[in-house]
């Protein structure tokens, strides 16, 4: 069965020995409640490297008060049992304590890449994801660390991170799983009952109709954010909170689609917020 650690101390020693050994380390961050979207960049680490952490914590400072860090899934054995399935070597659960011990005084705060998309809504979010990824690269030091691509902006941020603080770990950004019916996979899926699960699908079509017309040579953003728009608001459970074409890398709106962009959307269906996104280059 899989090991499960909760300090930071016997995840460096253990870390240290197999780096004694020469062994390369793969680390999945997550906030456990796993599924296949987390299970892809397991698989991915555990095909890349010698060994793999998948760190689960639901990490409370990238929460707002108003948010659902108290509701947040949690099932610490089905993760073990889909961790060790998956051939992952270790799993770093801390308590919050062990991470923000009393007296922790230190965010990491990104200036640029956060004031648009999720940033608008969620402006302390991402001080808290880049605060607690940093502390987790300096525990596991890993050669590389897998990243879903639904987080688009958190993926652009943590790219950034490793850049401007010499982080020296190859960041790796693993495809979207969906659903069958085309649902981007989420922890919060388990959130919505069965009519908004219903509902929960104007994301993946918008971001579809979206990606249609990009793919058809469309140029104008607002052309496409307007189509992507109209059609979210044919949804009676959905309530947008932002439709955006942005830079892939900068995260910056653009009136013009060329080069790398990011279409992302959230949506609240009910009171569970949902994202999407697409990335094309042009
Ligand atoms: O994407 C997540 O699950 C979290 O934001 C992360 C990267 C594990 C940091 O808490």
């Amino acid at each position: 069965m899989i090991l499960i650690e909760n300090t930071v101390k016997k995840v460096r020693e253990t870390v240290k020995e197999w780096k004694s050994q020469g062994l390369t380390v793969g680390l999945v961050p997550t906030m456990g409640y796993l599924h296949e979207g987390h299970q892809s960049l397991i698989k991915k680490a555990v095909n890349e490297n010698d060994r793999v952490v998948v760190s689960i914590f639901v990490n409370p400072i990238q929460f707002a008060p108003n948010e659902d860090l108290e509701t947040y899934p949690r099932d610490l054995e089905k993760d073990s049992l889909l961790c060790n399935s998956t051939g992952a070597d270790l799993i770093f659960h801390p308590q919050p304590e062990e991470m923000y011990p009393d007296g922790f005084s230190t965010q990491v705060v990104m200036n640029n890449l956060t004031a648009e998309l999720c940033g608008k809504t969620r402006p302390t979010h991402f001080s808290g994801v880049c605060t607690v990824v940093s502390k987790l690269f300096n525990i596991v030091k890993p050669d590389r660390a897998y990243f879903g691509e639904k987080d688009a902006q958190q993926l652009a941020i943590i790219k950034r991170l490793v850049k401007d603080l010499n982080f020296d770990i190859e960041i790796v950004g693993c495809p979207i799983v969906r659903e069958a019916d085309g649902l981007a996979k989420s922890s919060r899926n388990t959130y919505l009952n069965s009519s908004e699960r219903k509902a929960a699908l104007i994301l993946s079509k918008s971001i579809q109709l979206g990606k249609k017309m990009v793919a058809d040579g469309e140029k104008s953003s607002q052309t496409v954010i307007n189509a992507m728009t109209d059609l979210i608001k044919t949804e009676s459970l959905a309530k947008i909170d932002y439709v955006s074409i942005v830079n892939a890398e900068t995260i910056e709106s653009v009136d013009t689609i060329s080069g790398e962009i990011l279409t992302a959307v959230a949506v609240y269906i009910g009171k569970t917020r949902l994202i999407d996104n697409f990335m094309i280059t042009v």
